[in-house]
């Protein structure tokens, strides 16, 4: 089996470990603190901004705002948290719905007329910590994450999926109950729903955000697109269709946002759907179509399913480069089919399944192929996923990959939750506070899929202390 990394107790250790082969992660011996670190050199955008280090916090969602989509006190300290880390790039803060029907859950935050005023007071209570601990704001970019949850909306009930398909899908369809005769979008709700998407960008940059997100990522309706293959139409078939509806965002927040900055965060690669096996463990469902292929999963090679094959993804960036995308984060997969290619994990979500691969070999794919991406758009602002499962070795690994400019910034998603400060303590050449590093628990998956809110249930104090605890312990049934 594979060896846990808290089992690897010394830097040595770890790097015979991840120099084994089909792992091969770049460590650096020794992590060189501000103001001379590699993580602590601005990265400067071609106007001339510069965002002060090269840690991003990840778009981290709580399902916990208000059913009409408003931030409540847990979203509150949950920003607040990402100004805490002192991280440089913000990116998102957590998905916003652009319209009611497409929300992950009811308690997904909305970006609209009437909850701007609260979007407002949120980024703002971000920012404010932030300068309370770090003096300067001037070189901190803060966006936010724009989304419609196509085939994994719920809206209205946490379990009940209200979906809006592209396609039918020859496999999910049949996991998550999408009857035969379910009707696509249409192109003209395609349309409409571009509309959407430019009234939040709108909205984003009159409240004050540097940047909006246009999520093509973890299965939802922007990552649908792109892998829409057998859709007819203007937005199925070519890759030219399938990036059309992000061509036509973008065109149209450009015409009308000017000064917004925009990002793409997408699934830069993906596979078909996991399950468990006789024992749990996850196995890949080998289903091909009648040429023998599987065409589904956008970066993956539709012959050998379960491999990464970046033509489509490398076209995608020269796409994104030539449309005015400046700001690219590379995430895998989707936490509903496939989470341990998202967020490599010791121990599964509840709806998931034990490790079909040691979790390192997970995080040294997400290197590899966001530093194959990067390489081809040198002037793109490039982001990294999937790091939290390195744990005490984020930092040697964030140094090495950002050096060797493998990667722009080292994104932080659920390390974030447990211990938001790390990047500041990093920066700072402070030792790790081994007692918050994330484990890969995977509670913060587990609640919400339980129908309770996400958080930090075995490290955070507040979430471990408080009564949602017991019922997560009431309801958790181990995934052994
Ligand atoms: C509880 C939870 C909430 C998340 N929310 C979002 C989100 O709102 N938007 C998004 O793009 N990714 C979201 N993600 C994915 C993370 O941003 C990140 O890509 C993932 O956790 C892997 O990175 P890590 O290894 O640093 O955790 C979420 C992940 C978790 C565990």
């Amino acid at each position: 089996m594979y060896t846990r990394i808290a089992r690897l107790n010394t830097l040595a250790e770890f790097r015979d470990y991840v120099n084994a082969p089909g792992v091969r992660i770049p460590v650096s011996p020794e992590v060189v603190p501000a103001p001379s670190g590699p993580l602590a050199q601005p990265y400067k955008l071609k106007d001339g901004r510069a965002i002060g280090n090269r840690f991003c916090v990840q778009p981290m969602e709580g399902w916990d705002g208000t059913v009409d989509g408003r931030p409540t006190d847990l979203v509150y300290r949950r920003w607040r948290k990402f100004g805490l880390s002192g991280a440089k790039l913000i990116w998102g803060g957590e998905a916003a719905a652009v319209r009611p029907d497409g929300r992950a859950n009811p308690n997904q935050l909305m970006m609209l007329d009437y909850t701007m005023r609260d979007m407002e007071e949120l980024r703002q209570a971000l920012v404010k910590v932030h300068k309370e601990h770090y003096g300067q704001v001037d070189d901190l970019l803060v966006g936010l994450q724009l989304t419609h949850s196509g085939r994994f909306s719920r809206p209205n009930e946490k379990t009940k999926l209200e979906p809006k398909i592209l396609y039918h899908h020859p496999l999910l369809d049949g996991l998550f109950g999408v009857p035969e005769d379910y009707l696509v979008m249409t192109d003209n709700e395609i349309d409409d729903l571009i509309g959407d998407y430019i009234r939040a960008a709108k909205r984003a940059l009159v409240i004050g955000f540097d940047f909006v997100d246009i999520k093509h990522c973890h299965g939802y309706l922007g990552h649908e697109f792109l892998s829409a293959v057998s859709r007819p139409g203007g937005y199925g078939g070519s890759l030219g269709n399938r990036t059309r509806f992000l061509r036509e965002v973008v065109a149209g927040i450009k015409s009308e946002c000017p000064g917004l900055r925009i990002g793409v965060r997408f699934s830069c690669f993906d596979m078909p759907p996991f399950r468990p096996d006789e024992n749990n463990v996850g196995r890949l469902l080998d289903y091909r179509d009648a040429h023998g292929r599987y065409p589904y999963a956008f970066g993956g090679d539709p012959d050998q399913p379960g491999d990464v094959k970046t033509d489509e993804p490398l076209a995608l960036m020269k796409m994104m480069g030539e449309m005015g995308v400046e700001l690219v984060n590379f995430s895998a997969g989707s936490p509903y089919y496939n989470p341990h290619i998202i967020r490599p994990a010791w121990f599964p979500p509840s709806d998931g399944y034990l490790p079909p691969e040691d979790p390192l070999a997970g995080v040294a794919r997400h290197i590899r192929v966001a530093s194959e991406l990067k390489a081809a758009a040198p002037d793109m602002l490039c982001v990294g996923s999937g790091y939290s499962y390195l744990q005490e070795w984020i930092p040697n690994v964030a140094q090495a990959v950002v050096e060797a400019g493998m990667i722009d910034f080292v994104g932080l998603g659920r390390s974030t939750l447990s211990y938001p400060e790390l990047p500041a303590d990093t920066l700072a050449g402070r030792p790790l506070d081994r007692s918050r590093i994330c484990r890969t628990f995977s509670d913060c998956t587990t609640a919400p899929r339980l129908g309770l809110v996400s958080g930090c249930y075995p490290l955070d104090e507040y979430y471990r202390s408080s009564p949602v605890a017991k019922e997560l312990k009431r309801l958790k049934k181990p995934v052994k």
